[in-house]
C-alpha cells in the first residue's frame, strides 16, 4: 500500500510487483574493547546523589569480572522510537538526570575522564541519535526533566527540556487554550525537537517552534550552566534555534512565547484510484507553489478557503472523500484520539513513557520549484517497484516560516516551499534491505528537482554531503560555534559539525 499524507488529502494505491534488492546495511561503532569503567562509576558516584539511577550496560564490556560495579543487562533499543539494527553501539553508562546540577556533574567526570557525552529528551531521533552513536560513551536521559510551568501574565511556558510533547499540548490548552506550534506526535521530547526547528501544522501561522524560543538554560562543555537568550550567548542562541541536538551543550529547560490554539481543525481526505496520481500531485503542487491566489502567510490547512475547494473541482473524482472537524488537542493527538476516550489518553501521557517504536526509515528533501512532468513519471515507475507501506507527506512550509530573515536562526531553509518526506514501514518479518532500497529509488526519482537539502530533524545516515544537506549557508558559523563552545566534542555523534 502506498499512502501520500498531508493534512489535505492522501491517496491510497495498491502495489503488486515485487523486486529484490541488495544494499550495505552499515553497522558502524561497533568497537567492544572496553573491559570496565570503574574510574567512571566511581566519580559518578561520589558526585551524584544516591537516589540518581545509572544503568552500567554489561555488553559494553568485555570481561563483567573485571569490573569493580555491578552491571545490568540493558538493550538500549527500548530508549528510542526506532527498532531493529541501526542501533548498534553500547553506552558506558545511562544516567536518569533530575535537575541542573546532576547533568553539570556528569559532564564534569566526562570531561575528566574523556567520555563522549550524548543528552536523549524524547528518543525519536530518526538514526537513535539521542543514543549517540560512540562506542562506550555516556548517555543523560533528559525525561525526568519534564516539568511544564504556564505564566498566563506575559503568554509564555517554561518547560523542561524532556518534557514530551503531548503533555506540554495537554497543559497549556488548560490555560485559555494556548499551545506550542509544535509538531503532531504527542511522544516527541521538547529538546530534540525545538533544537532542530520543530515543524507542525501550525508552521505556516507562528513559524517553527525553536522561532518562539525566548531563553534556554543548558549545561556547557566543562558542566558550566549558561543562560541563553538574545543578549547573554548571543551565538548560542542563534544556534540552538535549527541547528539540532547534541552538538553545543546540553539544555535543560526551555521557555516559549505560547501561541493561541486554532479553534477548529479541518481534516479533508481522499482517495483515489491509482491512475489519478500524477493529475492529483499536480494539482496540489499547483496550490502549494501559488503564493499569488492563497495567502500563503494564511492557515490553509486549518481552514477550509475557496481556493482549497476550488482546486478540489479540478481534480479527478475521488474513489472516497472524508471531512473530519475536530478541536485541537484532538487533532495534536492524532491517532491515538480516534476511536478512544480522548481525555484518558491526553492524561494518560503525562505520566506514561511508554511509547511506540517502528521499523522505519526516512528520507526527506526541501523544494522551491514544482517537480517537472518527466520526473513525476519517472516517480510513478519506481512506485510500481516495490511492495509495501511507503507514505510521502507534502508539507507546505514558507507561510510565516519564510518571513523571517535567514540569519536570525540557524535554521536555513526558509525559502522552502515544500518539503516531501518519503517514509517506510516494515514488519519484523519483511525483508528490510528490500523495503530500504525501494525507499531510495523513490526519494532519488524526485531528488534532482529539489533544492538538495534538508531538514536536520529528518536526519538521514545515508547521506553523504551531510554538512551542506543540511545547513547550507550556515555551516561556517556553525563550525565556528561548535569550536568556541565544544572544541573537544565532547558532545559528538556521526554526524557533529566539526
Ligand atoms: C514518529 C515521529 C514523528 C515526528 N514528527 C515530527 C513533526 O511533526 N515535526 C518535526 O519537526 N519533527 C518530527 N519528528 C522528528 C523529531 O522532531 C526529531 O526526531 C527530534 O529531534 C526528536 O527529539 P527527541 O528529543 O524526541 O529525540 P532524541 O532522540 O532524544 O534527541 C534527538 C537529538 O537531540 C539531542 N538532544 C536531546 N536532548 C537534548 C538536550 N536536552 N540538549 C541538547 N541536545 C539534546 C540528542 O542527543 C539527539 O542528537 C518526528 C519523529 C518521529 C519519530
Ligand atoms: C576501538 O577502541 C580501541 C581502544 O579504544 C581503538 O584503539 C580502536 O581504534 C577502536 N576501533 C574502532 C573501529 O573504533
Ligand atoms: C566471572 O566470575 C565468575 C564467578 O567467579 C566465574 O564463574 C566466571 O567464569 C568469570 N567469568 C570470566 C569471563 O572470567
Ligand atoms: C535489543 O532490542 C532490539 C529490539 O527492541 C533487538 O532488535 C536487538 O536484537 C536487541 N539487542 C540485543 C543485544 O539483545
Ligand atoms: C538574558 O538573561 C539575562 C540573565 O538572566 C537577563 O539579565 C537578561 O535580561 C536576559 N535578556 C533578555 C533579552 O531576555
Ligand atoms: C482509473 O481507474 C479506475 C478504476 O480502475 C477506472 O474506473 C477509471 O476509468 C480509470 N481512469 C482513467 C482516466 O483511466
Ligand atoms: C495575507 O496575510 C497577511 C499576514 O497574515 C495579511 O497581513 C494580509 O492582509 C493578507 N493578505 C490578503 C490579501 O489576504
Ligand atoms: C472505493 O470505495 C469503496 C467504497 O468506500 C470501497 O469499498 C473500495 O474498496 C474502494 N476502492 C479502492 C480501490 O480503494
Ligand atoms: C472519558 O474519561 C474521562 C476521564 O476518565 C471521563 O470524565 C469522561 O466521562 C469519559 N468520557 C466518555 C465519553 O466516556
Ligand atoms: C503506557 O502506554 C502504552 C502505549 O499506549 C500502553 O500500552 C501501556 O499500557 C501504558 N502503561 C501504563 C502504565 O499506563
Ligand atoms: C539526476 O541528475 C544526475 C546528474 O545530472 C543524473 O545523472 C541522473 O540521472 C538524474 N536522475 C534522475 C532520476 O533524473
Amino acid at each position: 500500500m502506498i499512502k501520500f499524507d498531508s493534512n489535505l488529502f492522501f491517496i491510497v494505491l495498491l502495489c503488486i510487483f515485487q523486486i529484490i534488492f541488495n544494499s550495505a546495511n552499515r553497522h558502524d561503532n561497533v568497537n567492544f574493547s572496553k573491559t570496565n569503567n570503574n574510574d567512571l562509576q566511581k566519580c559518578l558516584s561520589l558526585s551524584l546523589p544516591l537516589s540518581i539511577r545509572t544503568i552500567y550496560p554489561c555488553n559494553t564490556l568485555t570481561n563483567q569480572n573485571s569490573s569493580r560495579y555491578k552491571c545490568d543487562h540493558f538493550n538500549v533499543s527500548s530508549l528510542s522510537s526506532i527498532r531493529g539494527g541501526r542501533i548498534s553501539h553500547s553506552p558506558a553508562v545511562i544516567v536518569y538526570a533530575t535537575d541542573n546540577s546532576d547533568v553539570q556533574n556528569v559532564v564534569k567526570c566526562a570531561s575528566k575522564l574523556n567520555y563522549i557525552v550524548n543528552a536523549l529528551s524524547g528518543g525519536h531521533s530518526y538514526e537513535g541519535y539521542g543514543l549517540g552513536s560512540i562506542y562506550n560513551n555516556i548517555i543523560i536521559n533528559m525525561e525526568a526533566i519534564n516539568y511544564i510551568n504556564i505564566n498566563q501574565r506575559d503568554r509564555t511556558g517554561t518547560f523542561g527540556a524532556g518534557a514530551r510533547l503531548g503533555p506540554i499540548y495537554y497543559k497549556t490548552y488548560q490555560y485559555d487554550k494556548y499551545t506550542i506550534n509544535a509538531g503532531t506526535c504527542p511522544w516527541i521530547g521538547l529538546a530534540g525537537h525545538a533544537l532542530g526547528g520543530g515543524f507542525g501544522i501550525l508552521a505556516r501561522l507562528y513559524g517553527l517552534l525553536a522561532d518562539n524560543i525566548l531563553e534556554m538554560t543548558a549545561v556547557n562543555a566543562q558542566g558550566k550552566l549558561l543562560t541563553i537568550n538574545k543578549t547573554h550567548e548571543p551565538e548560542l542562541y542563534w544556534a540552538l534555534r535549527g541547528a539540532g541536538g547534541g552538538l553545543f551543550v546540553i539544555v535543560t529547560e526551555f521557555k516559549f512565547r505560547l501561541v493561541k490554539s486554532p479553534s477548529l481543525v479541518t481534516t479533508f481526505s481522499s482517495i483515489w484510484y491509482p491512475n489519478a496520481t500524477k493529475l492529483v500531485i499536480k494539482r496540489y503542487q499547483s496550490l502549494l507553489f501559488n503564493d499569488k491566489t492563497l495567502n500563503l502567510s494564511n492557515n490553509i490547512f486549518l481552514s477550509m478557503s475557496n481556493v482549497v475547494s476550488l482546486m478540489l473541482t479540478t481534480l479527478p473524482t475521488p474513489n472516497k472523500t472524508n471531512i473530519h472537524k475536530q478541536d485541537w488537542l484532538s487533532s495534536v493527538y492524532g491517532e491515538l484520539s480516534t476511536g478512544k476516550n480522548d481525555s484518558d489518553y491526553r492524561q494518560l501521557l503525562l505520566n506514561n513513557l511508554t511509547y511506540p517504536t517502528y521499523n522505519f526509515k526516512a528520507k526527506h528533501l526541501f523544494y522551491e520549484q514544482p517537480i517537472s512532468d518527466h520526473s513525476l513519471d519517472q516517480f510513478i515507475d519506481v512506485l510500481a517497484l516495490g511492495d509495501g507501506e511507503l507514505y510521502l507527506s507534502f508539507n507546505p512550509w514558507g507561510g510565516y516560516i519564510s518571513t523571517i530573515p535567514v540569519d536570525k536562526t540557524a535554521f536555513p531553509h526558509r525559502s522552502s516551499k515544500v518539503g516531501i518526506q518519503f517514509r517506510i514501514y516494515w514488519n519484523d518479518g519483511q525483508d528490510e534491505k528490500q523495503q530500504l532500497n525501494w525507499l531510495n529509488q523513490v526519494y532519488l526519482s524526485l531528488y534532482n528537482d529539489s533544492t538538495k537539502h534538508s531538514y536536520i530533524n529528518y536526519i538521514d545516515r545515508d547521506v553523504h554531503n551531510w554538512m551542506n544537506y543540511y545547513y547550507h549557508t550556515h555551516q561556517k558559523r556553525l563550525i565556528n560555534i561548535k569550536h568556541i563552545y565544544d572544541k573537544n566534542n565532547r558532545f559528538s555523534f556521526e554526524r557533529t559539525i566539526q
